[in-house]
């Protein structure tokens, strides 16, 4: 094995940017990358959506006619934008639509064909390539039931034989709409190895609190589970480069952000008040992400807000309505806007994230990126990549001398899924900001230097890949 260059196939419904919805598709735009500088061949596939720009991303057709049961699809090709990771595209008239998903949560009847078609051209299409993977790296129901094929109906055939899966877990909450099969489930069984998306949401799963009624099935495979924490992509992601914001900036020169921040409130017409300080929050604005704890009462606090995302109509309108209410505090946009998520990064001061459960997140590392202190629920990859103030001043009040006076933390915390906890960490974070300038600082330096690069999370999935070849453990099907 060890002149062996390993092969992997990473399955799933987005990459970032061909097509994006939310985390999922970033964590399989940045992974591959990072994977082919360990010098492993590291490919992408995902469905030729109606709404990929074919011209855009130089995508080519590689095989037509390729049989899938009892249907076919034609095979396309391209590479992922600055780099040579290989990215094909299944073309098939179900996901001719505009559409990624048919709702917001992925979770529209009319899904379980799209995907339960796609789990089986993954494996059709990659014969007709002629390309063996070591291992089919399977991402969320979209792509599970691949697992179960390759112990069922592709059993015999040679070619698959040596083939192991992975099988990761970024939102347990989604597990295909409900029929019959529960594709999350199956994935979870039939996997060789299966992980999510950080040590604490690995843990947190198994509980019935978390566990989305899979917390058994789960622990049937609790030796063989486990949580990798999410990188992003430091390039994009770097005030001193980022070509969407008005200053850039480092940690050596944190005192220029301010300019961002007038630059937002001028673009989103806050009234202009460098001093004041400035809330962001970018996301999709479903129920997993508790945005409804941000009520009327927050408009009490002396802040701006600014809130970017799409998602559930409800969602949606909550805020909206805070925003009409309070026009000169929040500032609500609905739309999927690369370049004002980047401006609210660096034009923020504080970054909320109250979600009730949250696999990993991304936004939390990104805020820290760009110096906005994240003021998050204490849950699963939040609390992972957080370090919280509280635990913070304990430590300091625990250790003596030099120690005492220095702050590790990178951000505040809550607890408990809860509108008063929240609106208080918020009111903490505010006094520090306010009162406490120095230390305030130091927290956003704090934040700067913790590595989210995907060097680090690429190492631990090389890890999981080794782990499974030296594994020969023989196949039986399963189903829930
Ligand atoms: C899902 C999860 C999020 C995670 C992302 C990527 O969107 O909700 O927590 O960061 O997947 O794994």
């Amino acid at each position: 094995m060890e002149n062996h260059k390993l092969k992997i196939l990473i399955a799933a419904a987005e990459v970032t940017p061909i097509a994006k919805v939310g985390g999922l598709g970033d964590v399989i735009g940045a992974l591959p990358k990072a994977l082919k500088k360990l010098n492993l061949d590291a490919r992408v596939i995902i469905p030729f959506y109606g709404a990929i720009d074919k011209n855009k991303y130089k995508i080519e057709l590689t095989g037509k006619n390729i049989k899938v049961g009892d249907d076919s699809i034609d095979l396309w090709q391209t590479t992922l934008p600055d780099s040579a990771v290989p990215v094909y595209l299944i073309e098939h008239g179900l996901f001719n639509g505009r559409e990624i998903y048919s709702n917001a949560l992925a979770d529209d009847a009319s899904d379980i064909n799209k995907y339960l078609f796609f789990s089986n051209a993954i494996l059709a299409g990659l014969k007709a390539i002629n390309f063996r993977p070591d291992v089919v790296h399977l991402n969320d129901w979209h792509t599970a039931a691949a697992a179960g094929l390759l112990k069922t109906d592709y059993q015999n055939d040679q070619y698959f034989k040596q083939i192991k899966t992975l099988y990761t877990i970024h939102n347990l909450a989604n597990q295909g709409p409900a029929g019959q099969n529960n594709y999350m489930a199956e994935g979870i069984l039939n996997a060789d190895l299966v992980n999510t998306v950080s040590p604490a949401y690995a843990e947190e799963i198994l509980t019935k609190e978390y566990g989305a009624g899979l917390e058994k099935i789960l622990a049937k495979r609790k030796k063989r589970l486990y949580g990798i924490l999410n990188g992003i992509d430091t390039d994009f992601f770097n005030p001193e480069t980022d070509q969407f914001i008005k200053q850039n900036y480092s940690g050596k020169t944190l005192e220029k952000k301010i300019v961002n921040k007038t630059a937002l409130q001028g673009r989103l017409g806050l009234p202009p008040d460098k001093d004041i300080a400035l809330v962001g929050l970018v996301t999709r604005f479903v129920w997993q992400k508790g945005v409804e704890l941000i009520t009327k009462k927050f408009a009490k606090l002396n802040c701006q807000f600014a809130f970017l995302g799409t998602g559930e109509k409800s969602c949606e309108q909550a805020l909206l309505k805070l925003a009409h209410k309070y026009p000169a505090k929040f500032k609500v946009l609905i739309k999927f806007d690369e370049r004002l998520a980047h401006e609210i990064y660096a034009g923020s001061d504080i970054f909320l994230v109250p979600s009730r459960f949250e696999p990993c997140g991304l936004t939390q590392m990104i805020a820290m990126r760009y110096g906005s202190i994240p003021v998050v629920r204490a849950t699963g990859g939040l609390k992972d990549t957080v370090i919280s103030w509280s635990d913070s001043l304990l430590i300091n009040l625990s250790a003596s001398g030099e120690g005492a006076r220095r702050v590790k933390a990178t951000g505040l915390t809550f607890e408990n899924f809860n509108s008063d906890e929240f609106y208080k960490t918020l009111e903490t974070a505010l006094e520090i900001y306010y009162h406490q300038p120095k230390v305030w600082r130091q927290l956003q330096l704090n934040g700067l230097k913790q590595d989210f690069s995907w060097k680090k999370s690429a190492k631990e999935y090389l890890k999981l890949y080794k782990k499974l070849l030296s594994k020969t453990r023989r196949r039986t099907p399963k189903t829930n």
